[in-house]
C-alpha cells in the first residue's frame, strides 16, 4: 500500500502525519506500508518512519548513479543514503508534463534498481485511449518499452502499478472489473516477457481515486495486490482506511 503525495507538504506537516498515522497502522502486518513524500521532505519522514513499518520512497530519480553536472535532479544512490526503499517511476503526470518516456522509465528503473531501491514502475492510459479501445495496446506498448527489458533477476525487484490516467484525481475510480482486466493484461505481458513464476509472483498496485470506502472491492480482484494511492494518503485517517480495508 503506497501512498504518492505528489507535489504536497512540507517537511513540518510531514511530521505531523507520520505522528497521526504511525499509531493506526502499527498491527498492519498484512500490508508492505509506503509513503512517498516530495523530495524536500524525505529526511522528515525518513526520521519520523524509524523503527515503524512504514517504509518512505521518492517520486523520481535521474537514470544515472554517477553525480554530475545535471541541475535539479537527484540520483538513486542519494534517495538510498537518505533514508528511501522505494521511488515511484514513470508516474503518467511525469509522462504527460515532463517528458517521460517508456525509454527514460526502463534507464530510471535500472539506475533505481543499482542503487538497491524498489521501483513502483507506473503504465496506464488516457482517457481517449480507453475509449477508442487502445488499453490493451497502450499497456502492451508502455510495458514492452519500459519494462521487459529488465534481466530477470531485476524484474523480480519492482512493482507495477496500473493507473488509468481518467481515475487520477477525477473521482473515477475503475470498476473492480476494469482494473481487473487491465492488471490481468499486465500480468499476461510479465509472463511473456518473465514467465509465470515471475508473473505470479510480481506485485501489481492499482491506483486512481482508492479511497477507504471503494478499496475492498478492489483488493478482492485476483490480479490486484495493492493500492497506489494519492489524495487519500495525505490524510493519515483516510491512508490508514486504505491500509486497513
Ligand atoms: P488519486 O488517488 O488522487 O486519484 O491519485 C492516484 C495517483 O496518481 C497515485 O499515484
Amino acid at each position: 500500500m503506497a501512498g504518492n503525495w505528489k507535489m504536497f507538504k512540507t517537511p513540518a506537516e510531514t511530521k505531523d502525519f507520520f505522528a497521526k498515522f504511525l499509531p493506526l497502522v502499527e498491527k498492519s502486518g498484512h500490508a508492505d506500508i509506503a509513503i512517498c513524500p516530495p523530495f524536500i521532505d524525505v529526511p522528515a519522514a525518513v526520521e519520523a518512519a524509524q523503527g515503524s513499518r512504514v517504509g518512505v520512497g521518492a517520486q523520481n530519480c535521474y537514470w544515472q548513479n554517477k553525480e554530475g553536472a545535471f541541475t535539479g535532479e537527484v540520483t538513486p544512490a542519494m534517495l538510498k543514503a537518505a533514508g528511501c526503499t522505494y521511488v515511484i517511476i514513470g508516474h503518467s503526470e511525469r509522462r504527460q508534463y515532463f517528458g517521460e518516456t517508456d525509454e527514460t522509465v526502463l534507464k530510471r528503473t535500472k539506475a533505481a534498481l543499482e542503487a538497491r531501491l524498489i521501483p513502483i514502475v507506473c503504465v496506464g492510459e488516457m482517457l481517449a485511449e480507453r475509449e477508442s479501445g487502445r488499453t490493451n495496446e497502450v499497456l502492451s506498448t508502455q510495458f514492452n518499452g519500459g519494462i521487459a527489458a529488465l534481466s530477470a533477476e531485476e524484474f523480480a525487484k519492482i512493482v507495477v502499478a496500473y493507473e488509468p490516467v481518467w481515475a487520477i484525481g477525477t473521482g473515477k475510480v475503475a470498476t473492480p472489473e476494469i482494473a481487473e482486466d487491465a492488471h490481468k493484461v499486465l500480468r499476461g505481458l510479465a509472463e511473456a516477457a518473465f514467465g509465470k513464476a515471475a508473473a505470479d509472483a510480481v506485485r501489481i498496485l492499482y491506483g486512481g481515486s482508492v479511497k477507504p470506502d471503494n478499496v475492498t472491492g478492489l483488493m478482492a480482484q485476483p490480479d490486484i495486490d495493492g493500492a497506489l494511492v494519492g489524495g487519500a494518503a495525505l490524510k493519515a485517517e483516510d491512508f490508514a482506511g486504505v491500509v486497513n480495508f
